[in-house]
Order: C-alpha cells, then structure tokens, then sequence
C-alpha cells in the first residue's frame, strides 16, 4: 500500500509537553536539532514552558483529549505525535483515534498493557490508514524488548521469557498516578499466549534476579546490580514482547526490596480495597500530585538503571542478559526522541500497530546513548549490534 501520497508534512508534535518527562522530551528533542509543536490540555502552561526554552519560540496548539474533532483540529498537518501525557488508559485511545483520523503516526511512553493492547486491537485500522502506533518507547518497553528480541534470537525454540526493571531512583509523581491507577486491575502474566490475571503471592513469582556487577564506587555504588528480590509486575512486555518474540509465557517483574516483596499478598488486596473508594483514590492523587514532580538534574545525570532477562525452552536451557542504562527518565527521553526519528525515518513501511525491536531491529537498543551489555550468557549479545 502506498502511504506517502497522502501524507501530512514532515513535522511532530509533542502533547503533554510542560508535564515532567514531556519537558525532558521536549529538551532532547531540542537538542538533536527538531522543533517539535508544543502540545497540551492548558494554553497558559504551554506557553510559559514555550517561553522557558532557548531559541526561536516554538509553536504551541492547546487542544483537550475529549472531543475527536478538537483532537482531529489539532493534529492538523502533523506527521506524527509523541504522545507523553499519561495515565495512558485515560489519554491513549483518544490521541490514537485522533492520529488515525489525521494520518498521523503516534507513539507515547506509557508501560500500561490496556494501552498496548488498544494499538493492536488497531492495527488494521492503521494499515488502512497507512498510519503506525508504537506505543512504549521509554524505559518500559524499549530495553526489555530489545532484550527478548536479543535472546529469542540466540534461543529460537524459548518457550517461557522472564523481564525485569531494576530502576534505584524515585518516580515521578505521574509514574505514581499511574501506578494508582493500574492497582485496582491486579496482577497480569502472559500465558499460552493470552493475557491472565494472577495473584501476586503465588509461589512462582517467588524469585531472584541477578541484575549484574555491583558498581564498588560513584553514585551507584551498591545500589545497582546484584542478585535482587523481584515483585511481578504488569509491563507492556506482556504485550510487545509477545508480539516480537512469538514466546507465549512471559512473566514481568522489578526489583524491589525483600520486605515489600513479602507484604505483598496482603499489602495489594488491600490497596485495591482501598482505591477502590473514590474519596481515597481523590486523596492519594492529591497526596502524590503535592510531592516532588521527579527525579532533580542532578538524579538524572548520574542514575543508572538495569534491564534483565532470562528465555527457556523447556529443557532445562536457558539464556540471560543484562543491560545498563542510563537514569529512568534520561533513557525515557533520549528513547523516546530516536524511536520518533527511526520511525519517521522508515519508508512506507511496515504499517499498523508495532513493537520498537520487532520494527528498528535486534540490537537497535545497544546502539542507544549509554546502553551496555553488563551480563550475558547468550553469544549473540556479546557482538556489536548489526542492525
Ligand atoms: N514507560 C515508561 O518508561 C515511562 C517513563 C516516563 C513516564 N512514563 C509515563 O508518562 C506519563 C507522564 O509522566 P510524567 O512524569 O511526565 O507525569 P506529569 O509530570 O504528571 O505529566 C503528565 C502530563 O499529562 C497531562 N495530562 C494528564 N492527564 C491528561 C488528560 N486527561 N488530558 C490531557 N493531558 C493530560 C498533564 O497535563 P495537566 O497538568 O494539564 O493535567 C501533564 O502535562 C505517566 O503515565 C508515566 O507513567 C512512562
């Protein structure tokens, strides 16, 4: 199908582009030489954050997420939309909608697995329309889909693949309101291909991780790396990574100290129960939204974080890698900026919803600012990236 007839001029927009990782966007973006238009639900924030940025000022479009047509008004003539207001289940279908109607491409930087799952259930829609949906070009799921990528590579016949985030720094309070928010959906795994609800304390989920060498010095010192306590968690990795890898069982996990990792059978049902009541999910978003926005300069300069995992195939083979990253939200912003240059990049295709790995390639991730492998059993990775 051709798709570049029809296309809008080469130009993106960033929407929620004065919240907090959508100023690091905003700044990335500056500084690899692109003049992104400034979008979000409040004029008067846009323009203040407009005015804060070196340069010639950018232009600015204040447009909501609740009518289709004001979203269709405001993606006019754009190329694609890098989508950074979260919680996504709230935001992400709208501008996925309104980019569909304006042949726009999107991506956004949410990790919620509803959200991944509305770009797929889109696909042909997309196709159609000559259009691509990536969702999940930050932390979540850019280095852990390039790791499954990486070692359903080295072991084709895994049939199980395990992911972990080992991220020492403090989210932002959005990362928080979306935490808040996902709770009340439970625990999600991967199973015989299809997305199962599970409970937290299950024995299988019982596990350590070996995130690497422990830096001895700097300001990771003992802090990164090592063998961890992990709590499953519902990444997007349920979604993409099975997408780009075929495996059918995939788990998720984080690092996270031992004692949180034992409250946890108690602690969720309850904070379920809780968030379940208005007034205390009013109250915890009020309480969250009055503390620190993220992680300071300083923080993200000097933060690093890993990626782990692990594939199978059943006989007792197995293969691990871990990467290093940069900080959360640094690695969120410098990801999120080149996965919209790589896919502005491509021709006229693929189209339709996609996953980063399977669309820029295996070992794109290793060629990523600050991307190291730090720990792998699987031969592959030990090799430059080719693609
Ligand atoms: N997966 C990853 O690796 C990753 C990394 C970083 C961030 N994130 C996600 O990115 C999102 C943003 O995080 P953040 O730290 O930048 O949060 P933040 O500072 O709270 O910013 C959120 C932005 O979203 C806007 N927004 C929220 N709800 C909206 C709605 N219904 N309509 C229009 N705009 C809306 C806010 O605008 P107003 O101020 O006008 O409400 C604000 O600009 C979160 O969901 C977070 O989990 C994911």
């Amino acid at each position: 199908m051709s798709t570049s007839l029809n296309r809008p001029p080469h130009e993106w927009l960033l929407y929620g582009a004065y919240g907090y990782t959508g100023r690091l966007l905003a700044d990335e973006a500056l500084r690899r030489g692109h003049r992104p238009i400034l979008a979000g639900r409040d004029r008067a924030r846009l323009e203040a954050f407009r005015d804060e940025l070196p340069g010639s000022p950018l232009e600015i479009r204040a447009f909501a997420l609740d009518d289709p047509d004001e979203i269709a008004r405001g993606l006019e003539g754009v190329r694609a939309v890098l989508h950074a207001a979260g919680p996504f289940v709230r935001t992400g279908i709208p501008m996925m909608e309104g980019c569909l109607r304006a042949g726009a491409d999107y991506l956004d930087i949410t990790g919620e697995v509803p959200v991944f799952e509305a770009a797929f259930e889109r696909s042909e829609r997309a196709r159609e329309a000559g259009v691509r949906l990536m969702p999940g070009v930050g932390m979540d799921v850019i280095p852990t889909d390039g790791i499954a990528a990486l070692l359903a590579g080295a072991m084709p016949e895994a049939t199980r693949l395990e992911l972990a985030l080992q991220s020492p720094g403090p989210p932002s309070a959005g990362t928080l309101q979306t935490v808040l928010e996902g709770i009340p959906g439970g625990l999600f795994v991967r199973r015989g291909g299809r997305l199962v609800r599970r409970n937290p304390g299950r024995r299988e989920f019982r596990r350590r991780v070996d995130f690497g060498p422990v830096p001895g010095e700097g300001p990771m010192a003992g802090r990164l790396g090592g063998e961890r306590s992990v709590a499953p968690y519902t990444w997007g990795d349920l979604a993409t990574a099975w997408r780009t890898t075929g495996i059918d069982d995939i788990t998720c996990y984080m690092a996270t100290p031992a004692w949180q990792v034992r409250l946890l059978p108690v602690a969720l049902p309850l904070l379920r129960g809780l968030l379940s009541l208005a007034p205390l999910r009013r109250a915890a978003r009020r309480r969250v939204a009055a503390g620190p926005a993220g992680p300071d300069r300083e923080a993200r300069r000097t933060g690093r974080s890993r990626a782990w995992g692990r594939v199978e195939d059943g006989t007792g083979r197995a293969e691990e890698a871990v990467l290093e990253l940069p900080e959360g939200y640094s690695f969120t912003a410098l990801a999120g900026v080149r996965a919209l240059e790589a896919l502005l990049a491509l021709e006229e295709e693929p189209v339709g919803a996609l996953t980063p790995a399977g669309t820029f390639g295996v070992g794109w991730v290793l060629d990523l600012p600050g991307v190291e492998v730090v720990r792998t059993t699987a031969p592959i990775l030990a090799r430059p990236a080719t693609s």
